[in-house]
């Protein structure tokens, strides 16, 4: 069953505490925003599930939007659709009603993944697009050294990509999505190549995994990594990705069509 909190969050982070500032770090990266409108094609009216303050809504398509949290649904920008109050789990919606569907950042927060990943497809004529990190490559990440706490929590929020396909149905494709280097959708491994960047609270409290963290683990990440960039230690196991245009990590890009 999916449990509401006061403004509304219906996944596992409560956005009325860590959201309210989301939107000035996660800015939609254009590069990212290509493979979203790939895999769209060339869909008419898109279904735009756990839509938060709008990243990725394209002006080319006719958009609907479902977000459960009232303080994402306020950080939307008023040239917007405005959100309609629901959860993916129980989408208000008709049999078929939508060209395309797509749920970006999100599934990963669902009390429910299976059963809102089947509601996308079922209101859904064509391609289903979730943009989302393989569980299984999340703690590849260079992170991984300095708070294994915050990843190893992220690779269990995360379904399996075999069961996000499954619950999709019909034919469908997994592709590796290229982070940029200068990439401005602040998520972890968006720094891959500019560490300094997740020194910065904000920043990380952008990133939901490091909400599920006490104290002790945020410091210990910020003393470790402090003292290894001052050391030059970081740079001389890592610094070759500062200069690294691409990064190909977890995140990936399923479509699914029927
Ligand atoms: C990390 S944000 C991503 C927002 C946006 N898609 C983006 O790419 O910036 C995750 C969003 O999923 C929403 N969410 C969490 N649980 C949900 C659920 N059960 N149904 C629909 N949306 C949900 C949250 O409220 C939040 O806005």
């Amino acid at each position: 069953m999916t449990t509401r909190t006061t403004d509304g969050s219906a996944g596992d982070v409560h956005h009325g505490t860590v959201g309210t500032d989301h939107s000035s770090y996660r800015r939609p990266d254009e590069r990212i925003a290509r493979f979203v409108a790939e895999a769209l094609g060339d869909s008419r009216t898109v279904l735009n599930v756990g839509a938060g303050a709008g990243s990725y809504e394209s002006a080319g398509h006719t958009v609907t939007a479902v977000e459960p949290s009232e303080s994402m649904r306020a950080q939307r920008h008023a040239r917007l659709t405005r959100a309609i109050d629901a959860v993916a789990e129980h989408l208000p919606f008709a049999d078929g009603e939508f060209d395309a569907a797509m749920t970006l950042f999100s599934v990963h927060q669902w009390s429910d993944a299976r059963l809102g990943l089947r509601e996308l497809r079922r209101v859904t004529r064509g391609p289903v697009v979730v943009l989302t990190c393989d569980p299984t490559l999340v703690r590849d990440f260079w992170l991984y050294r300095y708070a294994p706490e915050v990843l190893d929590t992220e690779s269990r929020r995360y379904p399996p990509l075999a069961d996000v396909t499954a619950a999709l149905g019909g034919t469908g494709t997994v592709q590796t999505v290229p982070i940029p280097l200068d990439c401005t959708d602040g998520f972890n491994e968006a720094y891959y190549g500019r560490p300094e960047m997740l020194l910065d609270p904000a920043a990380r409290q952008a990133c939901s995994a490091w909400s599920f963290v006490d104290d002790r683990v945020r410091e210990h990440f910020d003393t470790s990594l402090r003292r290894d960039l001052d050391s030059g230690a970081w740079d001389e196991e890592f610094g070759h990705l500062r200069g690294q245009p691409t990064y190909d990590g977890s995140l990936v890009i399923v479509r699914a069509t029927r």
